[in-house]
Parts: structure tokens; C-alpha cells; sequence
């Protein structure tokens, strides 16, 4: 596969971003940088309120911030004039959570929408039109009405109006948060092939780490209006630093284990401990059979009470949970050697 990502490029830079909204005395951005390379989807996670949107739509000047520098495409977006605006903003689609179509138009005339306010004529308008409907899915719907779609189909045209004027940035504000998990998932594949196909740049906001480990080469946390972590999305959520950013990847990654399996599971024998941890296998040592090593070299019992084997970003990884008894020093002794190949070791429980 090509190499999608040009590192080299940065596709949009925010930096020093800072927004505060009078009404509610609000900060909704506090010194907010981040750099998006061009050909990457980059998503934005954060709890309701944490300043995602906000932070999205200063992309495009949908918000102005009160300070700090926007730069896409290599542009100073805050030193363009009004006619400059509108030309960059041609280069940068956005997708909204709830479509925002016009319910008295077409599925034609709600991607035409955008290239008639450009004022591009009406053959070329439906030549786009011709062109982009069957890259979202929507051959033969082209007359429909939005009531007579179902909301995938719906968010296909949102796309394709977004991607009407052949930007090179798509914008995506929760796009997939009304749509059921199905749905969902085919929006998201949908999204992926036309940043493969199309060369795009994507930068998504959501507040479900499902969507970023579908799709998302990097994420970055938010918090408070600030961004408090981020990094490649296997990274993130395979060594979470912040608390927020654990209690989001535990959602996907999610491994406790339940109290009443807890209190089932047999006590050391006198003079033994016992513990439980939480093993996730990740990087270069994660196919070794670590388990069976560590129960070898060390002499413990290893009870495995549940495992399962996913892949984020496209890379494998497993997360186990995992009982050891024996001699105290032993036990330490396995856990640490499991630490030493670059596994992930956490105490759950004693
Ligand atoms: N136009 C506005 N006027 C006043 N306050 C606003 C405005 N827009 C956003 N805010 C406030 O700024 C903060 C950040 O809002 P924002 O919409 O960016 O959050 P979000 O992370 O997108 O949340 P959600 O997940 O609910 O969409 C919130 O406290 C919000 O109430
Ligand atoms: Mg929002």
C-alpha cells in the first residue's frame, strides 16, 4: 500500500488558539496548537463541552478565535479578505451530525448547492454531480428528496456536498454521531476510501473512540478547551497518559474485570500472592508466548482469566487479564520481565 500520509506537508496549523465566549463566561479554546499533515485523518476526542467544535470550525472561520494563527494550505487564514476567504474555504468541505440538508431540495440540488453560491454554470454543476454520485453511493438517487433517505444516505449527500468543489480538506463534525452502529461503520469506510481515492486531509471530531480507532491515523485528547494529549492512535490508546484519555480508550479497549469474577477466582496458597493484571500486547514481543515463558522461567501458576485480540490503526493487538501465584519475589520478578519486552502490565487487583 502507498504511503497516504505525507509527513512532510503540513496540511492545517493552529497554534496558540484562544476563544472565549461572553455569554456564559466561557473559555472554549485555551491556547490550542495542533498540526495536521496533509493526507491523514486526524480525529479530535473529547467529552461534550470540551471545545471540539469550536475548535473545528476556526479551520474555516465559522469561528474567529480571539487569538492565535490559522494557517491551511500554507495560508494565513486570519490575513485573508473577504474574497480570499471564500476562495480558501472552497478548499475545505465540511460534514455536519445532522446533515444540514435542504429538506425543498434534490439530492442534485443540495450537492449543487455549494457550486451555485461559486457560481459555476449549470452544465458544469451537473457534470460534478454526474461525477461525485457514484463515488458516495447514491447512483439513482439523484432526484430523491432528503425525507425519502435514511440518514447514511443522508450523510452521503452531506459528503458529497462537502466534497462538490474538490477540496483537499474535509471537515467532520461528529458525522457519524446519529447514525446506528452499522451505518456508522459504513460512513466511516466511506470516508477512509475517499481520503484514499481523492488524496484528502481529514479532520474529525467525535466523542466515540470506536470512531478513531476505525479510521484515525493520529487523535488528539481535549479537554477544557485545552488538548491534553495526543499522538499515533495506537499509541494513544496502547499508553493512554491522562486519566480522560484512559477512561476514553477503555471504552474500546475496556478489559476490567467484573467484581463477582473476582471473587470466584482462587486465593494464593500460604505464603504466596496473587496478582491480577491487565496485559496488553502491543509492538515487536506481542506474538512471543510470553505467558507460558513468564510461568517457566519463574516458577508461578498463571491463571488466564480473559483475552482478546483486536487491531487499532491497523496494527495487532491483544489485552489479557491474568491471574499470577507464587512467591512474592517471583511473581514481581515475571511482571517485571513482562514489562522489559514492552507489554503493558497493569495491576488490577490483588
Ligand atoms: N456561540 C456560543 N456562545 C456561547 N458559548 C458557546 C458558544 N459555542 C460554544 N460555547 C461554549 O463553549 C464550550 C465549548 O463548546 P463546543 O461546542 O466547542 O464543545 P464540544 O466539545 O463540541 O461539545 P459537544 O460534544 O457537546 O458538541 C461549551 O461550554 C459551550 O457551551
Ligand atoms: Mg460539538
Amino acid at each position: 500500500m502507498r504511503d497516504i500520509v505525507d509527513t512532510s506537508v503540513t496540511a492545517i496549523a493552529l497554534s496558540g488558539l484562544r476563544k472565549r465566549f461572553a455569554k456564559g463566561d466561557t473559555t472554549a479554546l485555551d491556547d490550542v496548537s495542533l498540526e495536521v499533515r496533509a493526507g491523514e485523518i486526524f480525529g479530535i476526542v473529547g467529552r461534550s463541552g470540551a471545545g471540539k467544535s469550536t475548535l473545528i470550525r476556526t479551520v474555516n472561520l465559522l469561528e474567529r478565535p480571539d487569538a492565535g494563527r490559522i494557517t491551511v494550505a500554507g495560508q494565513d487564514m486570519l490575513a485573508l479578505d473577504d474574497a480570499g476567504l471564500r476562495a480558501a474555504r472552497r478548499g475545505i468541505g465540511m460534514v455536519f451530525q445532522h446533515f444540514n440538508l435542504h429538506t425543498r431540495r434534490t439530492v442534485a440540488e443540495n450537492i449543487a448547492f455549494p457550486l451555485e453560491v461559486a457560481g459555476l454554470p449549470a452544465a458544469a454543476r451537473r457534470a460534478r454531480i454526474a461525477e461525485i454520485l457514484p463515488l458516495v453511493g447514491l447512483e439513482g438517487k439523484r432526484d430523491a428528496y432528503p425525507a425519502q433517505l435514511s440518514g447514511g444516505q443522508k450523510q452521503r449527500v452531506g459528503i458529497a456536498r462537502a466534497l462538490a468543489s474538490k477540496p483537499a480538506i474535509l471537515l467532520c463534525d461528529e458525522a457519524t454521531s446519529a447514525l446506528d452502529p452499522e451505518t456508522t461503520q459504513e460512513i466511516l469506510a466511506l470516508i477512509r476510501g475517499l481520503r484514499d481515492r481523492l488524496d484528502l486531509t481529514v479532520l474529525l471530531i467525535t466523542h466515540e473512540m470506536g470512531v478513531v480507532k476505525a479510521i484515525c491515523d493520529r487523535v488528539a485528547v481535549m479537554e477544557n478547551g485545552r488538548i491534553i494529549e495526543q499522538g499515533r492512535v495506537f499509541d494513544v490508546f496502547t499508553q493512554p497518559e491522562q486519566p480522560t484519555t484512559r477512561h476514553f480508550v477503555a471504552e474500546v479497549i475496556g478489559h476490567s474485570v467484573p467484581d463477582s469474577t473476582l471473587a470466584r477466582l482462587p486465593a494464593a496458597r500460604a505464603g504466596d500472592v496473587r496478582r491480577i493484571v491487565q496485559v496488553i500486547f502491543a509492538g515487536p514481543n506481542s506474538t512471543r508466548g510470553v505467558v507460558s515463558e513468564a510461568s517457566r522461567y519463574f516458577g508461578l501458576d498463571v491463571n488466564i482469566i480473559s483475552g482478546r485480540v483486536d487491531e487499532i490503526a491497523g496494527e495487532p493487538f491483544g489485552v489479557m487479564a491474568l491471574g499470577f501465584y507464587g512467591p512474592e519475589a517471583q511473581v514481581e520478578s515475571g511482571l517485571n520481565w513482562m514489562r522489559s519486552l514492552g507489554l503493558k502490565v497493569t495491576e488490577i487487583a490483588k
